[in-house]
Parts: C-alpha cells; structure tokens; sequence
C-alpha cells in the first residue's frame, strides 16, 4: 500500500487555485496562512483567513463539484496535498451511508452559501445530484435490516469443508463456513455478506454462532468418524474467527466459554485467522492470540500471502497451521512465479514448524504438486465443497479416499 503525501509550497501572494477551477484535492496548511475570496459585484469578498493546521479545497474533495472560492497565499505558505482517492474511495466503499450524510451535509451548505449569494437553488436540485448514492445507502441499509433478521430467523447455518491429507488422502478436518439462505431459497455467500457484517458489527454475532454450531457439529462429526476409523486421530475442526472478535479480549473469554461447555477436545478445534491481523496491530494480536492459545486451541493464519504481513516477525506469533490463499494454488500450473511462492511459503512454514493447508485446489495436477512440495493437507473443489452437516456425515461414512 503505497501512500503518496505530496507537499507543495507557494509565495506571499500567489493563487493556489481560482473559483469554477477543477480540481480534486484538499490542502492541509503546515506553514502560512491563506485567504479565501468569493467575487461579488466586482469586489473580492473575503470568507476566511485560515492558517497553520487548518484545512481548504476539502469542498471539491468530496463531491468533486468546482471550486466554490478562490485561494490566495497571504504569505509564503507551505500544504500537504490529501488526495481525494486516498481518503474519498475508503469513504465510499466502507460505509455508504456516511458518504451520504457528508455529501447531504456538504449540498445543503453550498445551498446555504447560494442563498446568501442572492443565486437562486432550484429546489430539488440537491436530491437529483444525490440519487444515486441515496440509492446505495438504502441498499445497504435493507440488507443490513435482512441480515438482522436472518439471524433472528435461523437464516444462517454452517457447512463443512473437507481438509484433506496429502499423503493418506483421507479426511483430516473440515473448515466451517456460514451460508446464509434467504427467504427466497438463494443462497448469499460469504464473500457478499462478510465484509458487511464487519462494518456493522454483526459480525461478532455471526462469529459467536458460528463457533457454537462448529463445536457442536465437530464433536458429533469426530462421534460418526471414530466408529468408522477406529484407529484414527479424529478430524479437527477449523472455524473463522473474526479480527472484531478479538479486538475485545471480553469477547475470548467469551469465546473459551463456548469451547469450554461444548464438550469438544480443544485440541481438535482450529481457529482461523486472517492476516490482516497481525499486520494491524502487533501488540494486541500477540495478547490475543496467546489468549486463545491458553485454552488448549489450535491457530491456523489464514489467506496467507494476501495480507502484507512482514516474515520477520511471523515466528513471534503462536501459530499451528498456515493456510495458503487460493489465488496461488490457482495459478500454480499457469504461472512460474505462483509456484514459486507456493514452494517458499511451504518452506517458510515448515521451517516454523507449520502445518500447511493448501486451500482452493480444483485440479488433480495440483493436489499432486502441492504434496510433492510438502504441503500437508488441501481443501477444494476437487475434493469436495463445503456440504451441509447431514452430507458431511454421509461423507465421513462412505470412507473416502482421493
Ligand atoms: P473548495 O470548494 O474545494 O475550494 C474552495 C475552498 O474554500 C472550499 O473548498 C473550502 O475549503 C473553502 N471555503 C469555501 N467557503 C468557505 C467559507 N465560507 N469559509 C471558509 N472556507 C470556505
Ligand atoms: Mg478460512
């Protein structure tokens, strides 16, 4: 993530830029002082002098309409230039609902400043320029009132991804992952409601009853399996586990209850995380995660190879397993460079002593490669998607090898 700050510099008097101008950023002032003009009846109406921390240009930033004022330099002056990209697109797409309320805010101010102007808004004008992301917002709103009551009504329910052994070819865990099915039959994958459930906070809601139901099912899936492999270690079972849900360590104890009364052996119980969470605060995930570690739990990090994290400091953390992301698996036959990441990330792991699930495997030629490279267990489409709990206890009993 590349992030560029720009800083420009501009004489006692110079025009930094000019009503009607195009122009999509903001200006933070570091050094200086500037004036800000609005031309009436030929004379340069001064609205403001602003200077050392304080802000302009933020107007064109955020709807991307012209200037609404002229900017000067009252004396040498030095702004750190905030890109509009930086800081509008984040905006946008974490939370449409707050680009709505900025941009309803930012239009009934300028319709304020036409009104004082004597110019005339034609009514109705802000609503039209707003509609679409009006639009967006109701969107949100409605399938984040949906997922409220999808959860209220059961709407939500786990299925298990076999994990497969490289070597036996046999079952050694399953992955639980939530599905939600709506009023109409479709099926919403996670992908679609995940990062939604995130912004809202229903995630941690989602997150608590996915790991009840995984531990319940792991300890009656791990039941069928024992009868069928006697002398064989049960599967583990690995569940998502949210970054939010761990930002509050009230939330782990929360969650080792869960584990505690569930009657699984925490042993066989994995909890996935993603990468980004240790790349977001070291202090804090290293805390939570020897929190979870305690209660007897494996830790898998998950998607690795997408998130950023710095190899330096991977050892510190108190991880099992390491779950490499599905875009190099994909991409193994095809590209030299996938697979030699592939080849380093096993490397990586089994020098940390790791265990290592390949995920998103689709073809036989890749289960092969992937063993051949020393990964230890794979996931996939080949082997089997995620079923629903009745056919994954069917699939335990059919005894099957791949
Ligand atoms: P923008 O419209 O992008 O460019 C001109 C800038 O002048 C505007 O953003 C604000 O930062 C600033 N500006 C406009 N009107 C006022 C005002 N009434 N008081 C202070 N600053 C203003
Ligand atoms: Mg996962």
């Amino acid at each position: 993530m590349s992030e560029t700050i720009y800083s420009r510099k501009f004489a006692a008097g110079e025009e930094i830029f000019r009503i009607g101008d195009q122009g999509r950023n903001a200006y933070f002032i570091e050094k200086g002082r500037v004036e800000i003009t609005n031309p009436r009846q030929g004379e340069d109406l001064v609205l403001a002098t602003l200077g050392v921390g304080e802000i302009f240009g933020e107007m064109s930033m955020i709807d991307d309409a012209p200037r609404s004022a002229t900017v000067r330099a009252l004396e040498d002056t030095e702004v750190i230039i905030i890109q509009r990209s930086r800081i509008m697109q984040p905006v946008i797409s974490a939370d449409p609902m707050m680009n709505l309320i900025l941009r309803v805010v930012l239009a009934r101010f300028r319709g304020a400043q036409h009104k004082l102007a004597g110019l005339s808004t034609e009514p109705g004008e802000i609503d039209r320029s707003l509609g679409e992301i009006r639009d967006l917002a109701i969107k949100r709103i409605n399938f984040e009132k949906d997922m409220r009551r999808g959860l209220e009504l059961g709407q939500f329910e786990m299925h298990y991804q076999p994990i497969v052994a490289l070597d036996g070819r046999t079952i050694a865990g399953f992955e639980a992952l939530m599905r939600w099915q709506k009023d109409d039959g479709d099926y919403i994958s996670p992908g679609e409601f995940i990062p939604l459930a995130e912004q809202t906070g229903l995630i941690i809601e989602l997150g608590r009853r996915a790991l009840e139901d995984g531990l319940r099912d792991q300890v009656r899936l791990a039941k069928t399996y024992k009868s069928v492999y006697p002398h064989q270690d049960v599967p583990f079972m690995s569940i998502n586990v949210s970054g939010m849900q761990l930002t509050d360590l009230a939330e782990i104890d929360l969650m080792a209850g869960l584990i505690e009364e569930s009657g699984a052996n925490p042993a066989d119980v994995k909890l996935e995380i993603t990468e980004t969470l240790l790349v977001e605060n070291f202090d804090h995930a290293i805390e939570a995660l020897q929190k979870l570690k305690s209660l007897g739990v494996l830790i898998a990090i998950d998607d690795f190879g997408t998130g950023y994290s710095s190899l330096s400091y991977l050892h510190q953390f108190p991880l099992d397993t390491l779950k490499i992301d599905r875009a190099f698996v994909v991409n193994m036959h095809e590209s030299d460079n996938s697979r030699r990441i592939v080849r380093s990330i096993v490397q990586l792991a089994l020098s940390l002593n790791m265990s290592i699930v390949a995920e998103g495997i689709e073809e036989k030629e890749q289960l092969s490669t992937l063993h051949a490279l020393g990964s230890h267990y794979g996931q996939g489409y080949l082997m089997s998607k995620p079923l629903p709990f009745d056919d994954a206890l069917a699939l335990i009993k059919s005894k099957p090898i791949w």
